[in-house]
């Protein structure tokens, strides 16, 4: 296994929305993002992943660019993007920019041109078609609800949009299309940028035969697509090459036979993907709009196939969160009497595993999910348009979707950052553009700053302890104990080391016995969330609620 940087390094996701307003207007902004780089520096990450901060019309936060070469109004200018690229650097900080390239915004200048007329010089850069007797050309559902087809009065025609109807989805057949991507991202690059993250950048390749799906299904028509990893050889051939990047490709529905292919080393494509067979784990009759329940052994089998699978070839990214998911402690842990206790638990977990971590903003304190009673707190997309399908078209209850929403909703991830315990939590000192979660007054960044047991102390020791034991990076992962319902427990080997990790992840006390193998060897515990960690019976070990070990062996 080759050594790379980016095995190395520890990533922060910045929601720049949600992060840190500098000018008093509700939103988060760049000059907020440059004013707490030193407060990334002293919790100890490498890279930036920054979610959109392109022009957009913001119908999805970012996610649909009208200019991918400017700024967003609200965020800053061009000039505020290369200050924080420049005090980035200057702390050592990455920044890898997020690069949103299956969809543009309806407002981009192509799509305003593609519109226009069937032999317009961009009409080809989008996937048009004529409908089949006034219905949609075929009966795929949009990730955000309804056809995936929007009828355009101008030249009787659909065009596709896999997300919102303001999000057309890009034709990657046009060569010419490709390749003003390909000279957009070495745009970026030349300004000095470390890396992409990729939008669902699985999406890009589509059956051209366009088949219906079913029920509405497109993803085997448009997911891993047939000639997605061509297009991927090529933008690597003419983009990323040589430059020693950090790029990971958002993937919806990959298998671990294909992310071998999309970041087998020999393959010229991508470092790493994200998969979401663990964030996507409960979901039922109405996908993710429903209160969840899960089993750990369900949890473990995936993380155990994605750890193993990609052990040769390949390599891992690790996530609990990002701004598309419910709080992990709110979703895995107990966001309530165990809350301090479970998130160390999950962060240990999770950055003790092999692959390159990822910590979403406001994780490393603990954030919780939140409840707003009522809808129009919500500003999700996503949200309005599956209360609008499920609710209003479907006749499903209100409450029922509300727990849904409350379970699983985007918007979870996306109030503000609490810094402090003043007003709007001290991200603005206007009206936020997003209600903060109330319990800002004790979970905030001040707070934890001034206390050495708190979840932020806790994520900091964790990147030190990845930093100062190579085994935690490129050790192999075996999973023991498979069959408990409590204790995730597995070992990591390195040369002559061995790393033993175990978490409760329930609120009971629980008494196991580690496999003979390992219990007799004398251990140096590295890290745990509980104080008063006697030494270990060899035969009988027990755990506290939601405690969790970490050994050198
Ligand atoms: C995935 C992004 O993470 C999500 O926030 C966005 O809505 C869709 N892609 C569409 O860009």
């Amino acid at each position: 296994m080759k050594k790379n940087w980016w095995k190395e390094s520890v990533v922060y996701q910045i929601y720049p929305r949600s992060f840190k307003d500098s000018n008093g207007d509700g939103i988060g902004d760049i000059r907020g993002i440059i004013e707490k780089l030193d407060y990334l520096k002293e919790l100890g990450i490498d890279v930036i992943w920054l979610s959109p901060v392109y022009k957009s019309p913001n119908d999805d936060n970012g996610y649909d660019i009208s200019d991918y070469k400017d700024i967003m109004t609200e965020f800053g200018t061009m000039n505020d993007f290369n200050d924080l690229l420049k005090s980035a650097h200057e702390k050592e900080i990455k920044i890898m920019m997020d690069l949103v390239v299956n969809h543009t915004s309806d407002e981009h200048q192509w799509f305003m041109e593609s519109r226009k007329s069937e032999n317009n010089k961009y009409r080809d850069y989008y996937i048009w078609k004529k409908g089949k007797d006034n219905e949609p050309p075929n009966n795929w559902v949009s990730c955000f609800s309804g056809s995936a087809w929007q009828y355009d009065e101008t030249t009787d025609m659909y065009y596709l949009h896999l997300f919102s109807k303001k999000q057309p989805d890009l034709n990657w057949e046009n060569e010419d299309l490709r390749n003003e991507v390909y000279s957009m991202m070495q745009w970026w690059l030349d300004k000095g940028i470390d890396g992409f993250r990729m939008d669902v950048i699985n999406f890009i390749s589509k059956d051209q035969e366009f088949p219906d799906g079913e029920n509405g299904d497109f993803s085997k028509y448009s997911m891993n697509g047939p000639r997605i990893h061509e297009f991927l050889q090529e933008m690597n051939k003419n983009v990323l090459k040589d430059r020693n990047l950090i790029t990971v490709g958002e993937m919806p529905g990959v298998s671990i036979e294909e992310a071998k292919l999309y970041t087998g080393e020999e393959r010229n494509e991508l470092n790493m993907v994200f998969q979401f067979e663990h964030t996507d784990i409960g979901n039922g009759e109405y996908g993710k709009w429903h209160k969840h329940s899960f089993k750990l052994t369900d949890l473990k089998t995936i993380l155990s196939k994605w750890q193993n699978g990609l052990d040769k070839e390949g390599w891992n990214s690790l996530y609990w969160n990002n701004h598309d998911q419910p709080r992990v402690v709110s979703r895995f842990g107990d966001d309530k009497k165990y809350w301090k206790e479970s998130a160390k638990m999950l962060a240990t977990c999770l950055h003790m595993m092999r692959g390159t971590p990822y910590i979403y903003q406001g994780e490393e304190i603990g954030m919780t999910n939140v409840k707003f009673e009522s809808l129009d707190d919500y500003k999700d997309i996503e949200i309005k348009n599956a209360y609008n399908d499920l609710v209003i078209e479907k006749g499903r209850s209100h409450n029922e979707m509300m727990e849904g929403i409350y379970d699983r909703g985007r918007d979870n991830a996306r109030t503000p950052i609490q810094w402090d315990n003043t007003d709007n939590a001290g991200f603005t000192t206007g009206k936020p553009w997003l209600k903060v979660n109330p319990n800002y007054k004790h979970i905030n960044v001040k707070s934890q700053l001034e206390d050495k047991d708190s979840i932020f102390n806790y994520y900091k020791k964790l990147i030190q302890i990845r930093k100062n034991n190579k085994i935690v990076v490129y050790g192999n992962y075996e999973l023991i104990l498979e069959d408990s319902e409590e204790i995730y427990s597995y070992v990591r080997n390195f040369e002559k080391e061995k790393l033993l990790v175990i978490c409760n992840f329930s609120q009971n006390n629980i008494n196991f016995k580690l496999p003979k193998d390992i219990q007799s060897k004398y251990k140096e515990l590295l890290i745990s969330n509980y104080d008063n960690c006697s030494e270990v019976s060899l035969e009988n070990f027990n755990l506290r609620p939601y405690e969790c070990r970490v050994y050198l062996i």
